[in-house]
């Protein structure tokens, strides 16, 4: 165990950029920017990407963010801040691959295939089911409190019992992968118990839900809350540079949840805690993901693929013990479980 903790601890040294003090929580003071800003800003946005220089002035190496092709921090131009009005005004560039990424309506897309012209690539349905506008507009109007029926106890207890793992990483940074509509990555970024909060998803219509759901919540623009399309098996962070990393009902949807769960384990820093719920799986799953569950919604989204990576609570944990991870706890409430590791 010691070895191990040496280990990752010389891994993550060479990061020096990420061995930053902890951030105190959210200032209560800042200046908040009216919603309808966020689309004047939209309006006024440069494209400042294609002259990116090292040289320049207000070029950085951003906080965060690394090309997802060779994982190199990378760099930034335009206002600095983790909110989405400077990052949507900002342009982002791999100096090793001279890749460049900027943002897509509200988000910033950090997927491989961002800016690609020809190509297209389509995931498993499992992925490419949330990435339908209609599901991604009935997820938060009833889908997701159907959970419920399986145990989940539904978004303000599971908030809460998130919060209480990610206690020993508060003011750092958290992700919230495959976010959906935010309904987590909101309250953690309302909660101001996080430096920033990135909310992640592959789906362009569930992060474009989210930032409606930020419009009509009155959430402030400058709330340290950031908006990224990425896909889970391609995270775009330099390693060991994450604190806290939030997955809700999402382990089941991925291609690869292991290739996942050790994209996780790279990006979490020494100490940083990973948390994700998910159904159990059991011979008569009866969950919303059930052939029987999913029936309704083929004759309005055409076929779906129900076939969902469920997983008993031992694979879980050997699951997350395989990827590195240490330190293994999990709740369970019928199908519902809560479970969390550690980076050594
Ligand atoms: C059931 S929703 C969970 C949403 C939210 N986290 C919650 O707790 O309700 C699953 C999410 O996983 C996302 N997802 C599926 N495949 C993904 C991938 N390859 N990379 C990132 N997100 C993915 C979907 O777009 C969808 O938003």
């Amino acid at each position: 165990m010691e070895l191990a903790v040496r280990a990752a601890a010389a891994s993550c040294s060479s990061y020096p950029l990420f061995q930053r003090a902890r951030v105190p929580r959210r200032s209560p003071g800042l200046p908040q920017l009216p919603a309808r800003r966020v689309a004047v800003a939209a309006a006024i946005a440069v494209d400042p990407i294609q002259d990116i220089k090292p040289e320049q002035n207000d070029v950085s190496k951003t906080e965060v963010f690394a090309c997802p092709v060779c994982y190199e921090p990378l760099i930034r131009k335009g206002p600095p801040g983790m909110n989405l009005s400077a990052i949507y005004r900002s342009g982002f560039k791999c100096l090793k691959c001279n890749k460049s990424y900027t943002s897509k309506d509200i988000f910033l897309d950090l997927t491989v295939t961002s800016g690609a012209k020809e190509y297209s690539e389509l995931k498993p349905a499992r992925t490419e089911l949330f990435r339908s506008p209609l599901v991604s507009f009935l997820y938060e109007r009833g889908w997701r409190q159907n959970f419920n029926r399986s145990g989940f106890p539904g978004r303000d207890e599971e908030f809460q019992m998130a919060q209480d793992y990610f206690q020993s990483v508060a003011g750092g940074i958290l992700v919230d992968v495959s976010c959906g509509s935010g309904l987590f990555a909101r309250k953690f970024a309302t909660s101001g118990a996080y430096s920033s909060v990135i909310a992640l998803d592959f789906s362009e219509n569930m992060l474009r839900q989210c930032y409606d759901y930020i419009k009509q919540d009155d959430t402030p623009l400058n709330t340290n809350l950031a908006l990224v399309r990425a896909d889970i098996s391609r995270l775009p962070f330099a390693s060991c540079s994450i604190d806290a990393i939030h997955a809700g009902a999402a382990i089941h949807c991925w291609p690869s949840p292991s290739n996942a769960v050790a994209e996780i384990s790279r990006v979490l820093r020494p100490g940083g805690i990973f948390v994700g719920t998910t159904f159990l799986s059991s011979p008569t799953n009866s969950g919303p993901f059930s052939a029987g569950a999913l029936r309704p919604l083929r004759q309005i989204v055409g076929p779906v693929n129900s076939s969902y990576n469920f997983f008993t609570e031992g694979e879980l944990e050997d699951l997350c013990k395989s990827c590195g991870l240490v330190n293994y706890s999990s709740k369970v409430q019928r199908s519902f479980i809560m479970f969390s590791g550690q980076k050594p």
